[in-house]
This record gives structure tokens, sequence and C-alpha cells, in this order.
């Protein structure tokens, strides 16, 4: 292995793709910010408890995909694997639901840590920008949250990808199915392991993507036809909002999503140009988890949007974020005396608010030229001995290629000038 190498599972973000990365944080964030959504950051890891309690203990994620540790002090914690029983701790922690003002709207953004089989879209750790409403039950919420998810991806451009929507049912109607589910596949031909499944997440059978397990699934009882009024009601209410906002979705039965939090709705953007690994978001409603982690009845929604398969989703669908160049001057100062002037200069333009940049190094002039045309500047500022001496320094326009000398004195206001 090399000393250079990433962990296994994991790359690291470099310029210029991470422009990018910073790029789809900024465009999934904004209509959250315009929502009345808060920015909240939680450490990175968390007491195992919360996990096993909250995301479930019959779960991929808690059982296998966990990163866990024990501290010097004896500590039982875990590298996050997701956001939702972080952000819903933190906000019971700090009372924020007792303020007054329901839904407590938050979102976030930072590192998680599953323990996965690494593939093409599936990373050790990846990067998430999350929203979560908190305490109030409105299926105008979901909707909010789906449309703001919907409206993130158009605004980067993206076109192929679909949102799929279910209903689980809540506390009233789920057990009955649940019970309905297990006697149906109880009679089925199965390996040990989906038997033990049955008895601890029978819904999860559902999903397993294996042809003769599917063929048998044919003819188990659907969660559709044990919704309870409540909640039939509660799901249409959803689906006509979205249809009304001109938000296309697809009824899918199917989406039982891996964490067992979700009561009623639950969502997935997929996309088609990723192969397996084609969810690049998800989420739902969760009305039992704050009792879940012992605070009290807190019916929330929310949805994670992963960064890195948004990434994948832009490249898979070539589109070219419009980044504008992050440097607008660039200085090459050739000789001792024009570094110190040209230097001035650059702090000069910078503490005025204009991104400026400098050849270090004291290269030649090619050499320098280089650099300030692969930095994306408008401008170039060239200086030598001669200018100096005349007390000018030369303004090339990098789009024009027309070159004029200005007074060294005038540079700077110059081109706060003709950068506007
Ligand atoms: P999740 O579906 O587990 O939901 O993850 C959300 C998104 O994170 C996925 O759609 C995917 O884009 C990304 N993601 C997950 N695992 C990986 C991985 N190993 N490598 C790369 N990307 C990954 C949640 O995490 C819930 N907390 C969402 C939520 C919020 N539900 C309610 N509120």
């Amino acid at each position: 292995m090399s000393t250079f190498q990433a962990p296994k599972g994991t790359y690291d973000l470099t310029p210029p793709r991470s422009a990018t990365f910073l790029a789809v944080r900024e465009a999934i964030s904004a209509p959250l910010r315009d929502s009345g959504y808060g920015y909240i950051e939680t450490p990175g890891f968390e007491n195992v408890e919360l996990f096993a309690r909250g995301v479930g203990e019959s779960t991929d994620i808690v059982t296998k995909e966990m990163y866990t540790l024990t501290t010097k002090g004896g500590d039982q914690l875990a590298l996050r694997p997701e956001g939702t029983a972080s952000v819903l701790r933190a906000a019971l922690e700090a009372n924020l639901h007792k303020a007054g003002n329901l839904p407590v709207k938050l979102w976030y953004s930072g590192s998680y840590y599953r323990y996965e089989r690494p593939q093409a879209g599936r990373y050790r750790h990846f990067s998430q920008v999350g929203a979560e409403a908190i305490g109030t039950e409105d299926p105008a919420l979901d909707a909010e949250l789906i449309i703001l998810a919907d409206q993130a991806y158009r605004s980067l451009g993206l076109r192929q990808f679909r949102i799929l929507l279910n209903s689980l049912g809540d506390k009233e109607c789920r057990p009955v199915y649940r019970e309905a589910l297990q006697t149906f596949l109880r009679d089925l031909d199965l390996d040990e392991e989906t038997r033990r499944r049955i008895e601890i997440n029978p819904l999860r059978v559902l999903d397993d993507k294996r042809a003769d397990v599917q063929k048998q699934l044919t003819g188990a009882p659907k969660l559709r036809d044990y919704l309870c009024d409540a909640c039939k009601a509660y799901h249409e209410e959803v689906r006509a909002l979205l249809a009304a906002a001109g938000v296309a979705f697809e009824d899918d039965e199917k989406l039982v999503r891996g964490l067992d939090y979700y009561t009623r709705t639950t969502f997935e953007f997929v996309h088609d140009g990723l192969g397996s690994q084609s969810a690049v978001g998800g989420g739902g409603r969760y009305d039992g988890l704050s009792e879940m982690i012992g605070g009290p009845e807190l019916p929330s929604v929310g949805w994670a949007l992963g960064v890195d398969r948004t990434v994948l989703a832009l490249e898979a669908e070539g589109v070219e974020l419009d980044l504008p160049a992050t440097t607008s001057v660039y200085a090459v100062p050739l000789g001792e005396e024009a570094r110190r002037v040209l230097f001035g200069v650059v702090t000069e333009l910078r503490r005025t608010g204009i991104a400026a940049d400098f050849a270090f190094g004291g290269r030649g002039l090619k050499g320098a030229m280089k650099s300030a045309n692969r930095s994306g500047a408008r401008y170039t500022l060239v200086a030598g001995e001669r200018d100096l001496a005349e007390g000018v320094v030369q303004l090339k326009d990098m789009e024009s290629g027309e070159q004029t000398a200005v007074p060294l004195a005038e540079a700077a206001a110059e081109l706060a000038k003709r950068l506007g």
C-alpha cells in the first residue's frame, strides 16, 4: 500500500473537482435557507445508543455498517452513519421544540461514515446535505421538502432524476400489515437469514433483489390495502400538493428505505445515469423517532441528499456547472523591486474585495503567464524594472489581449472600475 493512499472506500476532494462539490452543497442548501431552515451542526460522533435506538437494531446500518469505538474513558461511540437522529437529539437537548415555534426547521451539511462494500457511488466516507422539519404533522410540510429538493436539483441543471413516493402507514395500521406480511412470508421457501429478517423487519424482505425471492413475493399482501383512513387521506394530500406544484413523482409501494424510523411518507430521488447506486437522496416522515430516543411526541419529516452521488449524476448527464473563476487579477513581477511593489498592489486589491493572486517564487515571464492563464484571471498586472522607473504597471486584458500602461498609484482603482 502506498503511503499516500486514502483509506479504502474513501477519496479526497482536490481542486478543480472540489469546486463542484462546494457548488453542489451551496445549490442544495440555497432553497432551504430561503424557506426558513436554520443551520445546525452536530458532532461527527454520538453515543452508539442513539443510532441503535433511532436508526434501528435490525437495520444493516446499525448491525453491519457502523464505525464504533470505545474511548479511553469507556464510552461507546459511533461515527455518525446518518444525520437525522443526531439533529433530533441536538434539537431536544437545546429545547428548540419548546421555543413555541413549530416546526423547528433545520438544515445541515457534513461527513457521514458507513462501513459498506465500496463500489462506484458507494463510499465509506460520504457527504450529505440534509433538512429536518421537527414537531409538526402537516402534509404541506412533507410536500415542501420534496419540492425544495426538486428545486435544488433543477437549479443544478439535473434532469434525469425521478421521485419515488410511498406511505409506510403509522402506528395504527402498520402493525396490522406487518403481521399479515409475516404470516405470508413464513410460508415461503427462504434461507435462514431471510427467515430471521421476517421476524425483525419483514418489510425489508420485500426489498430483496434476488429473482427467486421476488418470484415468491408475487401475491404478498400490499401495504396500500392496509393503510388506515387517516394515513390514506394524509398521503393523498401530499400527492395533491406535489401535483399542484408541478412536481412529478411515481408511486412506488416497494419503497421501504433502510432506516427503521419512518412512518407515513417516504420518498427517494433516483438518477437513471448512476447504475446500481442510483439513489441520490432520500427521506420521509418519522413521527415516532423522538419517542424512540426518549423524547416527547414530535412528528417530523426530512431528507438527506448525497453530495457525492449528486456530483456523479451531474457528470453522468454531462452538466458543467457555471463556476466563476476564483481569481480576477493575477500579478506577474519581473525582478526583486517589482515583487515588492506588485505584492503591495495585490494586498490592496484583496482588501478592497477583489480576488487576486501572485506569481510566487520569482519565475520567468513565460511560466508566470501560464499560471495567470490557468488561474482564469480576467486581468494580469505585469511590471519590470523599466515600468517601475516610469511609475507604471502593464495592465493586460486576458480576454482581448489588449495591454495598457497604467500609473502604479492608480492600478488598484482602475482595476476596481473595470471589474465593476
Ligand atoms: P439515506 O437514504 O440512508 O437516508 O441516505 C441519503 C443519501 O445519502 C443517499 O440517497 C445517498 O445519496 C447518500 N449516501 C448514503 N450512503 C452512501 C454511501 N455509502 N456512499 C455515498 N453516498 C451515500 C438518510 O441518511 C436519512 N437520514 C435521510 C433522512 C433525513 N430521512 C429523514 N430525514
